[in-house]
């Protein structure tokens, strides 16, 4: 389960080049996706995190100490649904293994809509599995990704594609939506 998460956070990290990008990791829990952008060859520009959770938003600041020193990196416990930052000053979003723990997607995806500058991107990332699969309900299966499609269309999120990847154990699916501009 940790070996085929970190995996879901490597694969996340590069679906969209963070290179030089405002990245924003909704619900990141001991900050694994965080570690690993801040270490790329190309990191992002600024990398911050949220988490509801004191104790995972702990454990992400013990392992970004260092790295923190001279990387622009913030972390502050608040949920996916109120973030404390401005308008569209995000340009990638992740929500990794966290949006199935959310009591319902609609405003933890307004919140993101609101947070992303034109055309910028969110990327969530989920266990997949047909209905009745051992996770279920700890991930998603297709008529969730449909559910999560509408739901996201709502917020003025458009859906780009959705691939499903084979992690070393498990199956994850990558749902990217871009920020709608205005016609
Ligand atoms: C399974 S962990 C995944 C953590 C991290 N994204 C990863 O993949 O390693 C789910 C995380 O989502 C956080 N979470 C759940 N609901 C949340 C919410 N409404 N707002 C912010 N964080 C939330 C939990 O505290 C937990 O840290």
């Amino acid at each position: 389960m940790a070996r085929s998460n970190t995996e879901t956070n490597r694969i996340t990290v590069t679906t969209i080049n963070p290179a030089g990008l405002d990245v924003l990791d909704l619900g990141c829990g001991p900050g694994t996706a965080l570690h690993v952008a801040a270490t790329l060859e190309q990191p992002p520009a600024t990398l911050t995190g949220v988490d509801h959770s004191a104790e995972m938003t702990r454990y992400a600041s013990v392992r970004l100490r260092r790295l923190a020193r001279t990387r622009p990196i913030h972390l502050h416990n608040a949920p996916a649904e109120h973030v404390p930052l401005a308008d569209e000053t995000i340009d990638l979003i992740w929500a990794i293994n966290t949006v199935h723990h959310w009591t319902t997607p609609d405003p933890g995806l307004a919140e993101a809509s609101r947070l992303l500058r034109s055309a910028g991107h969110l990327v969530i990332a989920e266990r997949y599995g047909p209905p009745n699969h051992r996770h279920r309900p700890a991930g998603t299966n297709d008529a969730g990704i449909e559910g999560l499609i509408a739901a996201a269309h709502a917020a003025g999120l458009t859906h780009r594609g959705t691939e499903i990847r084979t992690t070393s154990n498990d199956r994850a699916a990558l749902m990217v939506f871009s920020k709608a501009t205005h016609q």
